[in-house]
């Protein structure tokens, strides 16, 4: 499918962008996104559900980073030829705050990783992101880098973001976006400004409301991660 087609409502696997990667929707995916989104659920567990979602985001967009031929020795002295990622250090960038909960999960996984920061923080009534505070890995330029950010849905925030790693001399086709929830707007207007950029998405809710908010959605990503909801 072209990118830039028109991605139909209600949202099946058919109508995502070729540069989306949706994560199958197994049971277990879909009762960690059930255990998330309900409102009833306290800080600790939202916390749990949405840690192992973004592990399971984090696996897929490290699987998707570009690996070389390698050749090992087994214990038993035969040749294994496989693969190795292309570049030594992992570089990720994390948009501050609800991005930040992906940090503990990449240090899991990876815990040599360069950990950037781009601080952008939507405007409560128009919605429209604006760029507070950047902090990059000084030979970030030319790398491949995982930018992470739970939540997708205007993409005025992710496209910001992304401009700013180009003015790092980042690539968008070197850059995978790590998300937790997209809407299928969202990703229209990601993939048909930044075609070359790919996406690794745990779930694609129906839209966005009037006033932005994703449908069903799960709430604000950042004030239940951090408890800073009543
Ligand atoms: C949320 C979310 C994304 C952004 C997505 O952040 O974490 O960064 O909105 O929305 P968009 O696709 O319409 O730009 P928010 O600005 O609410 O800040 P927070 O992380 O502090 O909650």
């Amino acid at each position: 499918m072209n990118p830039t087609q028109q991605v139909l409502d209600p949202v099946t696997e058919a109508d995502t962008p070729t540069n989306v990667y949706r994560l199958p929707a197994t049971d277990a995916l879909v009762a960690l996104h059930t255990a998330a989104r309900d409102r009833t659920a306290s800080q600790a567990d939202f916390i749990r559900a949405a840690a192992r979602l973004i592990h399971i985001v984090l696996e897929e967009s490290l699987a998707r980073m570009r690996h070389t031929q390698a050749t090992v020795t087994t214990p038993t002295g035969f040749q294994f030829t496989g693969l190795k990622r292309t570049q030594d250090d992992i570089f990720a960038v994390s948009v501050p705050r609800a991005g930040d909960a992906f940090e503990a999960e990449l240090r899991q996984l990876c815990p040599g990783a360069r950990l950037g920061k781009i601080l952008i923080q939507r405007d409560p009534t128009t919605k429209l992101p604006h760029l507070f505070y950047t902090k990059l890995p000084r030979d970030i330029a030319g790398r491949e880098v995982l930018l992470m950010d739970p939540m997708l849905a205007t993409a005025g925030t992710t496209l910001l973001a992304i401009d700013t790693l180009e003015a790092a001399g980042v690539r968008e086709q070197d850059i995978i976006f790590a998300n937790v929830l997209a809407c299928p707007s969202g990703l229209e207007a990601l993939t048909k400004a930044r075609p070359a950029t790919r996406v690794v998405t745990s779930f694609v809710d129906e839209g966005l409301t009037e006033q932005a908010f994703m449908r069903p959605g799960i709430g604000d990503f950042g004030d239940r991660y951090f408890g800073t909801t009543s």
